[in-house]
């Protein structure tokens, strides 16, 4: 390919959409679409958005992400998270355009006690995760030169995520308590969108295929996660007044979170396959989470106007 390769990111207003835009367009021409471009619920404005569209890659960020309304509207959860992909990853076949599709930690069960593996059976606890996992199916059946990669736990500038609803809850409660007993790889966006375009960018070679996990390397319970937040939070000045984060259980977690879907207990999940392929190694998930803090100015509220 002499020119720069032609991207769509269907999704882009999204987490992740926002990080894959900003990196893809230091090395790509980049098409963004919206939900006011195409609904995924409706396969016609699919097709219309799309048929006119001449591009090589095509990344899915966006989803029903919201884990709980999809135990209560699973036809929707099946809709925009299984359907809506099939088409997609039929029309960019039709295209001969590469496909990523962008699936989640939560297709395990959370049964194992170490990290999952691509090729170990996913089987979800969630109508979220079953959704998912139908999606990465039915994009792998439509054409397994295309793309699944599998993230966890994401968090990134944009738009909050868990660290800064834990940092504003620890701005104004003294008592937390998070999962002692939920265990994963909390994984930056920006992280994210660098090893997607590792994965489909490199001219020397051929876009990955199959499923990949990206995710930071190590892992840490939930409640880790959110003393983490909270310690980085006081470092850069912000007026936290929880001092440390108790730890419950994921069984008290329908008390105070109301909660519908259960969750997998354990979602670690391996980067070996990424690291072997793209010659990455994924940084550690506290270095991401730093840098997140203070990159993306997204205490910078807490600062201005300290809580108590
Ligand atoms: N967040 C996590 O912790 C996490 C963990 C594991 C995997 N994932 C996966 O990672 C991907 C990105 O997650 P994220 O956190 O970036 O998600 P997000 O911020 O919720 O973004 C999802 C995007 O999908 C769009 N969307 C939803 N329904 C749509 C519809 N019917 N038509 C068109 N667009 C629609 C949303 O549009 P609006 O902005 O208009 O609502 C939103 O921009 C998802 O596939 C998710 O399953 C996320």
């Amino acid at each position: 390919m002499n020119r720069p390769p032609r991207i769509v990111i269907i999704g882009a207003a999204g987490r992740l959409g926002q990080a894959l835009q900003l990196r893809f367009s230091r090395d790509a021409s980049v098409i963004g679409l919206t939900r006011s471009d195409l609904d995924l619920t409706a396969p016609e404005s699919i097709r219309s958005a799309l048929e006119g569209l001449d591009f090589d890659r095509l990344i899915l960020p966006a989803a029903m992400t919201a884990v709980d309304p999809c135990e209560t509207d699973r036809e929707t959860a099946f809709a925009i998270n299984a359907a809506a992909p099939k088409l997609i990853a039929e029309i960019c076949a039709a295209k001969e355009a590469h496909m990523t599709y962008v699936s989640t930690d939560f297709v395990f069960d959370g049964g194992k006690s170490g990290a999952y593996h691509e090729d170990e059976v996913a089987k979800p606890i969630s109508v979220y995760g079953a959704s998912k996992l139908k999606g990465e199916a039915n994009v792998l059946e439509a054409d397994p030169g295309h793309l699944v990669v599998r993230v966890s736990w994401l968090y990134g500038p944009g738009k909050p995520a868990f660290p800064e609803w834990i940092v504003g809850k620890a701005c104004a409660e003294t008592e937390i308590a998070l999962p002692g007993d939920k265990t994963g790889s909390p994984t930056s966006s920006v992280d994210v969108a660098d090893w997607i375009a590792a994965l489909i960018l490199d001219s020397a070679r051929p876009p990955a295929a199959g499923i990949y996990h990206l995710c930071n390397s190590g892992s840490c319970t939930w409640r880790d996660w959110g003393q983490a937040c909270i310690d980085l939070a006081r470092e850069a000045g912000v007026p936290v007044i929880a001092e440390t984060i108790a730890a419950n259980t994921l069984a008290d977690i329908p008390a105070f979170l109301a909660f519908l879907a259960p969750r997998p207990a354990n979602s670690v999940m391996s980067n070996a396959k990424l690291a072997a392929f793209t010659g990455v190694e994924p940084r550690p998930w506290r270095q991401a989470l730093r840098e997140h803090f203070v990159e993306s100015g997204c205490l910078d509220k807490y600062r201005a106007a300290p809580c108590g």
